[in-house]
């Protein structure tokens, strides 16, 4: 035999060496999950060891992650019922709980990258991503409304708006908004390729943001199709995004690939909820290695094609320093 590729396998050091891909603390966002209140931290059931923060102990948590070189986050607010209407409005108000989140962290951790939702299901009275009338979701009227939750957001300090929604047409509209009112640097990190997923159900859980009726299939895309992300991509590159997402990202690595061949912008991927809480079920009854269980997964989506991963598991890997 000439070629042996047993070779290259044959010592740690050599192993290393021929390493193609490694993971990093700047490959992290970590969503963090927000709650009304004082001095709370509650775990949410479906998720060990991930939490919904008052904003004083996100400021804590925000701050502990820094010193382990995590420096990126999303936030997604958990609102009461009573705040929710049809239009999002609450989504809008300087003093709620989300764009006091947004400018309590830039003002204490300037340093820190703010990746902010915008979709209306957090505070959505029918619990959907857009706008409802007779049972539908009204598309064209909904980019009036993510527009402005943008413009709040960024108002606000964010550093990358990330519309989550699936409207049409959203990335253009919302890039044009911001450039308007003068965020012209603010960033969109675009939900480009997001899938009516199961996956979803433990966020909705933290959140207490299921949709009211019927599910979201009219707006986030069919497991089945690859193709159609091909279609989300280009109208995403043309309408000014900068990053392009795919999520969920484990039903979806053939998803990240395409991705990463056929664009040119940095890809993103989101593993979501029920990816963690899959795996932290497996580990907990002690049916996997969760090191290496985590790493390995984390390791395949980036194999894959993506540039940023979006994971709840980002905190844990840095604080026990497994990458
Ligand atoms: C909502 C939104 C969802 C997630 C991020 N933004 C849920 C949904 O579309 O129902 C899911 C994230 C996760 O499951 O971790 N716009």
């Amino acid at each position: 035999m000439l070629i042996r590729p047993r070779r290259n396998r044959k010592s740690q050091v050599i192993r290393d060496m021929v390493q193609e891909n490694r993971l990093h603390a700047s490959d992290f966002i970590f969503p963090l999950f927000i709650i009304d209140g004082k001095n709370l931290k509650t775990e949410v059931a479906s998720m060990p060891g991930i939490f919904r923060y008052s904003i004083d102990n996100l400021l804590l948590e925000v701050e502990s992650c820094l010193k382990l070189g995590l420096k990126s986050f999303d936030l997604f607010p958990n609102l009461e019922e009573s705040l929710k209407d049809q239009t999002a409005s609450e989504s809008l108000n300087e003093k709620g709980l989300y764009l006091r989140a947004i400018k309590e962290i830039k003002t204490h951790f300037p340093e820190a990258c703010i990746v902010t939702d915008v979709a209306m299901d957090p505070y959505s009275s029918d619990g959907h991503d857009g706008l409802v009338e007779d049972g539908e979701i009204i598309n064209d009227k909904t980019l009036e409304i993510l527009a402005r939750m943008a413009v709040a957001q960024a108002r606000a300090g964010a550093d990358i708006i990330a519309p989550s929604d699936m409207m049409d047409g959203r990335v253009q509209y919302i890039r044009e908004a911001l450039d308007a009112d003068g965020f012209s640097n603010v960033s969109i990190m675009s939900y480009t390729a997001k899938y009516a997923s199961a996956f979803y159900g433990p966020f909705r859980d933290a959140l207490n943001s299921a949709p009211k009726f019927g599910d979201k299939k009219t707006y986030q895309m069919n497991p089945a199709n690859q193709k159609e992300a091909l279609i989300e991509g280009a109208l995403d590159m043309q309408e000014g995004a900068d990053f392009l997402m795919v999520k969920p990202a484990l039903a979806y690595l053939d998803v990240i690939k395409l991705m990463k061949d056929n664009f040119d912008l940095p890809i993103a991927a989101y593993n979501v909820s029920g990816e963690y809480s899959m795996l932290k079920a497996a580990a907990q009854r002690g049916w996997l290695d969760e090191q290496r269980a985590t790493l390995e997964t984390l390791m395949g989506i980036k194999r894959a094609g993506a540039d940023v991963i979006l994971t709840y598991h980002a905190k844990e890997v840095l604080a026990k320093g497994w990458v």
